[in-house]
């Protein structure tokens, strides 16, 4: 949620460097962005703008420093004022941010009644005064950012130039922040993948650590304000995979990555698996949670180890896990389930978890990111950068994860292998029949309201079809339990109303079917799902059966429809309205 990216190098471009890592962190939120380059004579130049960057070009100004940002807005509406980055008065402080200052209502009135006038309405132009003013007292540009910081309330990412001093300061605590050298250029960002192109090797920020990069070089110091050593990580991805390579959009791109990415998971994942289940087998009480697309994973994870493994473990929305936690004790296992590793309401629920000891199992696709570090043990899903805003191939991945370990579990790890090779194939299949799922797009894009019914551990595909059409069509799509029709969601079937139905062959077959008939009757517009048509459907998606694993392709079909849904209605799917890819507020 929101992006910074900041440079200072021998290139003499420095403001087109960050312009391009903005827009390589733009799905982190693309309410307005702006960018503040440190001119010959040691000025600064700000240029914002609202929505999205797309083609932005900045006029060329010589310069071997600037810093940016891409704004999801909290505070403050969507307007070039509350755009960032935000200026001390003086305009030599120059302040990008992440996160929400939770007191900055009373920072406010205390610096105003100090005389400091503001000019947005955002929380963050609060910690550029802040900074300022603690500076009068304060000279050294690290303690003076570092005493300005422990006034915040909140999860925070701070980046602050001092022009005077030619100084960048960077501050964290839950906000991510990544640091890279390369050669003898510096650079911050929130996110690793934008600095790829950059530098294999970067540096995460923990919580409370400091970093400072000045002519004199750079120094890193822990929360304890005392030096720390640089440990740097070498990114397991080439900046390559976060180009749209031919596609028109990362979600079409992201889409057809899934049958390698599934094959891969099945070959190169054994050891991890192996470990997972030994885990989970330990604990007393297992815990998946996720938030969005992550814990409709999570939900089906319940399903899979239930069938699969007859292992009861429990699933809770990461937002409300905080509520549930009483059960937690040393024995219990928590896994969080996050594509980015930073989703704060996961994060938070961990934190809470690990208080009460409580061992993390992390499933994640970043290396090193928040969750990644929390963990006792973390799986990577190896799924490469994932950069469209709705999540694609991070779910197919975690549920493939899911499925092995339930497998390993249950002693039959080759099963599980061989029915996800199959899933794989019948992704490909989907694939290449895409044209009909494009079809099916065109005869519903007028519609309003659509349904997706499924049972068993079709419910969470149900419910994550649902969430893929919404977020990037805005047709009113929801998911339901196939069996739950009747007690209410059947009032909302109309002439013609589309109802997407997942029925696999497997034990919710033949209750699904009357699930369909039921709503047929009403009129609604049936797309059935399955390895075996039916009289019923008045569109038919065949789908190779592949046992536990078919919810793998069955979901695929509705990434394809929301995607097409999405462009027939001329949006763009990688950047729907209001969201954003990483989610580091509450
Ligand atoms: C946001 C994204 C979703 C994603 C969710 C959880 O809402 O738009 O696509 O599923 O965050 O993200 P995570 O990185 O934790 O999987």
């Amino acid at each position: 949620m929101c992006g910074i990216f900041a440079y200072t190098g021998p290139d003499a471009t420095a403001g087109a460097i960050v312009l391009e890592g903005l827009k390589s962190l733009e799905y982190r939120g693309y309410d307005s962005w702006g960018v503040a380059i440190r001119t010959a004579d040691g000025t600064i130049s700000v240029i914002k703008h609202t929505g999205k960057i797309g083609s932005a070009k900045l006029p060329h100004i010589v310069s071997h420093t600037a810093l940016g940002h891409t704004r999801w807005a909290t505070h403050g509406g969507v307007t070039q004022a509350n755009a960032h980055p935000h200026l001390s008065s003086d305009g030599k402080i120059v302040l990008v941010h992440n996160g929400i200052v939770e007191n900055y209502q009373t920072l406010k009135r205390e610096l105003q009644e100090l005389g400091y006038a503001f000019r947005s309405e955002t929380d963050s132009e609060v910690i550029a005064h802040l900074i300022a003013e603690t500076r009068k007292s304060v000279s050294d540009p690290v303690a003076c950012v570092r005493t300005a910081f422990e006034r915040l309330i909140g999860m925070n990412g701070v980046v602050c130039y001092f022009a005077d001093d030619d100084t960048f300061v960077a501050v964290k605590n839950g906000s991510p922040l990544v640091f890279a050298r390369a050669g003898k250029a510096r650079l911050l960002a929130s996110d690793p993948a934008a600095l790829a192109p950059h530098s294999r090797e970067v540096l995460f920020l923990e919580d409370g650590d400091c970093i400072a990069i000045s002519p004199d070089g750079d120094t890193y110091y822990g929360a304890d304000g005392m030096k720390k050593q640089m440990v740097f990580q070498l990114l397991d991805f080439d900046p390559e995979d976060a180009q749209l390579n031919g596609f028109p959009h990362f979600m079409l791109k992201e889409i057809h990555e899934q049958p390698e990415l599934i094959r891969r998971i099945t070959e190169a994942q054994e050891e991890a698996v192996k470990k997972a289940a030994v885990m989970i087998r330990e604990s007393y009480g297992t815990y998946l949670v996720g938030c969005g697309t992550a814990s409709y994973a999570a939900l089906a994870g319940t399903y899979l180890f239930s069938k699969i493994a007859g292992r009861h473990v429990n699933f809770s929305i990461a937002s409300e896990f905080a509520y549930l936690t009483q059960f937690i004790r040393e024995r219990s296992l928590v896994v969080p389930l996050s594509q980015s590793g930073e989703t704060i309401d996961v994060i938070d629920g961990v934190r809470d978890a690990k208080m009460r000891k409580a061992r993390i199992m992390t499933i994640t696709n970043v290396q090193g990111s928040s969750l990644f570090r929390m963990a006792d043990y973390a799986l990577l899903l190896g799924a490469g950068p994932e950069k469209a805003v709705c999540s694609t191939k991070a779910f197919t991945a975690k549920v493939a994860l899911l499925l092995l370990i339930a497998h390993e579990l249950a002693g039959n790890r080759e099963r599980g292998q061989e029915t996800l090779k199959q899933a794989a194939a019948a992704v490909a299949d989907v694939l290449d029949r895409k044209d009909e799922l494009r079809a099916l797009a065109e005869r519903m894009h007028h519609r309003d309201h659509l349904f997706v019914l499924g049972r068993g551990v079709s419910y969470p595909v149900a419910l994550e079809s649902a969430l893929k059409i919404k977020e990037v069509s805005y047709i009113h799509a929801e998911g339901f339990a196939a069996g739950e029709l009747k007690h209410g969601v059947i009032a909302l079937i109309e002439q013609g109303t589309p109802v997407l139905i997942y029925n696999p062959d497997d034990e919710t077959y033949h209750d699904t079917l009357s699930a369909a008939h039921e709503v047929k009757a009403r009129g609604a517009y049936v797309i059935g799902v399955s390895s075996r048509n039916s009289d019923v459907y008045d569109a038919y998606f065949h789908i190779d059966d592949c046992a536990d694993a078919t919810i793998i392709p069955n979901v695929v079909v509705a990434q394809f429809l929301g995607y097409y849904l999405a462009v027939l209605k001329g949006f763009d799917p990688d950047k729907p309205r209001n969201l954003a890819k990483s989610v580091t507020v509450k």
